[in-house]
């Protein structure tokens, strides 16, 4: 089982995560709960690199190869071992931003994106990817109350500083993608109240893995 969620800076996928790690554990099956980037030993330097807001002269090929690179390492190193184990993933993020953020976002080929993941995670796919649909301006919002919550200055992190109109392009690519690939991508409305959310979350993998 391995389970993948998607969507903009604010959608509320941790929350989601968190309560369908929880429901799948009640129900007998082990799992374990992941994050790109920063899965791996490595990726967690890559990660603060990659977030880091005085790193905002990284071309948008060298943030691509980062990406690929924490991917890369994060398949190899916890996501197979897992999945061979008979572990359960669910990764918050995974190939699939990549496509969008560096592809409809950044304006990369979508098409040769798709080929380089398929080098990175060497053709291991989801069996299940749930898109958290959401409104930028209102994502955008949660995101920065969340940062001054935790504590951190709100428009902590090079992505959630970028403009509007690049998270417009973002949840338009992923709804282009999720259509593209519409067998194993399932979309979320993620404006519904939390409970509201998780039942649909937990609704979509009752029905994809078949559990009562
Ligand atoms: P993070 O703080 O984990 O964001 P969130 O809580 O929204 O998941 O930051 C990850 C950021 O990296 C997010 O803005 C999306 C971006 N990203 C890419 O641009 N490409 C990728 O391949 C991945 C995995 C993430």
């Amino acid at each position: 089982m391995f389970i993948t969620f998607e969507g903009i800076e604010g959608s509320g996928k941790s929350t989601a995560i968190k309560r369908l790690k929880d429901w799948l554990q009640e129900k007998g099956q082990g799992v374990t709960l992941t994050r790109e980037p920063g899965g791996s030993r490595l990726g967690r330097t890559l990660r603060s690199i990659l977030l880091d807001i005085g790193n905002n002269d990284l071309t948008g090929e060298t943030e691509l190869f980062l990406y690929l690179a924490d991917r890369s390492q994060h398949v190899h190193q916890v996501i197979r071992p897992a999945l061979d184990e008979g572990v359960g993933v669910i990764s918050d993020r995974y190939a699939d931003s990549t496509v969008v953020y560096q592809g409809y976002g950044r304006g990369l080929d979508p098409k040769i994106l798709h080929q380089l993941n398929d080098v990175a995670v060497r053709g291991l796919w989801p069996d299940l990817t749930l898109l958290f649909d959401l409104e930028p301006e209102i994502g955008l919002k949660r995101a920065m109350t969340r940062n001054l919550q935790d504590g951190t200055c709100a428009s902590e992190g090079r992505f959630e500083a970028e403009s509007l109109a690049f998270h417009t392009r973002v949840r338009e690519g992923y709804l282009t993608w999720a259509a593209i690939n519409r067998d194993r991508f399932r979309i979320i409305d993620a404006a519904a109240t939390p409970d509201e959310v998780f039942e649909q979350v937990r609704a979509a993998v009752a029905d994809v893995f078949s559990i009562a």
